[in-house]
């Protein structure tokens, strides 16, 4: 990092004195400086306003999960039986998540969304997970009753789908006390997939912490999987509007005076943002945090599970929002972990996060931290509806399944008939 860029970094809203007029375009440039809409955010209001109906309304909540470097793996189809989610492999992170895992975790919160979602249209929903064996990459069904009798009321977490975003600030340290605790994990998941709490300040928490900031240390010193982080980074208003993906300054959690102070330098550098990233994650992520977390799965390179993981951290996200608590995934450890398996070395970050763990627990697959900050995060670009919306599932598992519905319909019918 330049010099002046970290001294404004360290000395927060003290560099705003550099303003310029060049700096100020840089900085409304960066969306740091808000000045006219921003095409980006739109999805975040069409889902508050309601503004999408029916199947597209799942579409408008899937499309506001979390998803790695903000990459939004998805693609969406709405057919006659409801909604299909498909991944979309190019929208990858390369060496950063070598197995998908990640981009996976991506596509399970939005598939959690979009069944939260479907008690905001008042309509049944039953989600069949890879549905179709001879397309891995339609990786759920979301089926929808036509009938709106039996469908459950509006789920308590809707309102909190529009709020979650990640906060990448200086939190308060403020404990998160037993009741909140309890209440983050009270929701219904398979039995493979387990999630760890630690105490921030607890033994296991500062070996968390060390083993989060090693991890970062190697992946700023990994050029490739910095290569792969800084083509997630959208350094200009012209690139953010028009792709509305990744990771922007106005989102790395910087005090808004600073960020508008860092916007107006030059744009960094792979290098650079790894020196930032690395300071930001041992000065302020993990000495401000209240708690850490893992979810856990026994094969998180198995698809179903990768999904399911997804489907938790959204969830766990989705509750501490509705808490009032603020959350950031802090994947460094199982990046690492992946990393080093795919290159075949020795596996120095699964052995450490073995040491970490209760004896038999199944490896970390998502890390996070949690806790109480006094600023609320902003959202972060999102493609809307118009540009997540394609083709229908492929036409043989179209037909298979049309068979499936009409015998269950035709079976259906005929006890109607015999009771009559
Ligand atoms: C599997 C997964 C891993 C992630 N890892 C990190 C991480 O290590 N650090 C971080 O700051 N955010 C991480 N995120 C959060 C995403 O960057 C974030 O969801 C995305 O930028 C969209 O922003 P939003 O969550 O505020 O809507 C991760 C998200 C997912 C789903």
């Amino acid at each position: 990092m330049n010099a002046s860029r970290r001294q404004l970094l360290r000395w927060g809203g003290g560099g705003l004195g550099l303003v310029a007029a060049a700096g100020l375009v840089r900085a409304i440039d960066q969306g740091v400086i808000e000045f006219g809409e921003t095409p980006g955010l739109r999805a975040w209001g069409d889902w508050s306003t309601g503004r999408h109906s029916g199947p597209l309304a799942l579409v408008s909540a899937g499309l506001l999960a979390a998803s790695p470097h903000n990459s939004q793996p998805w693609r969406f189809a709405i057919g006659r039986l409801g909604v299909d989610v498909f991944e979309v492999p190019d929208r990858a992170l390369g060496p950063i998540d070598p197995f998908g895992r990640e981009r996976l975790a991506g596509l399970g919160g939005a598939i959690h969304n979009m069944a939260l979602a479907s008690t905001r249209i008042g309509r049944l929903a039953t989600v069949r997970l890879l549905p179709d064996p001879d397309n891995a990459g339609h990786v759920a069904r979301i089926e929808l009753d036509t009938e709106s009798a039996g469908a459950p009321p509006p789920h308590p977490l809707l309102g909190a789908i529009g709020r979650r975003h990640t906060h990448r600030g200086a939190w308060t340290g403020a404990p998160i006390d037993g009741v909140e605790r309890g209440a983050l994990l009270d929701f219904p998941r398979p039995d493979d997939i387990s999630i760890t709490l630690f105490e921030a300040d607890s033994q296991a928490g500062r070996r968390f912490a060390a083993l989060t900031n090693e991890a970062t240390v190697a992946i700023t010193e990994d050029a490739e999987m910095m290569a792969a982080a800084h083509r997630w980074f959208r350094h200009d208003r012209g690139e953010a509007d028009r792709r509305k993906d990744g990771l922007t300054l106005a989102t790395a959690g910087l005090p808004s005076l600073t960020a508008a102070a860092a916007a107006m330098l030059p744009a960094q550098d792979a290098a650079t943002e790894g020196r930032y990233w690395r300071q930001a994650t041992a000065e302020v992520h993990l000495p401000t945090a209240s708690l850490f977390g893992i979810i856990h799965a026994p094969d998180e390179t198995a698809r179903r599970q990768a999904l399911l993981i997804g489907a938790a951290w959204q969830r766990l996200h989705l509750i501490a929002t509705g808490l009032g608590l603020v959350a950031q995934p802090l994947n460094q450890l199982p990046e690492m972990i992946d990393r080093e398996a795919a290159l075949g070395q020795p596996p120095r970050f699964a052995e450490a996060a073995r040491a970490l763990l209760p004896a038999g627990s199944p490896r970390p697959a998502l890390a996070f931290r949690m806790g109480h900050a006094n600023t609320a995060a902003p959202p972060s670009l999102r493609r809307p509806v118009s540009e997540v919306v394609g083709f229908p599932a492929r036409l043989g598992y179209e037909v298979e399944r049309s068979a499936a519905e009409t015998a269950v319909r035709d079976a259906q019918l005929q006890r109607r008939l015999a009771r009559d």
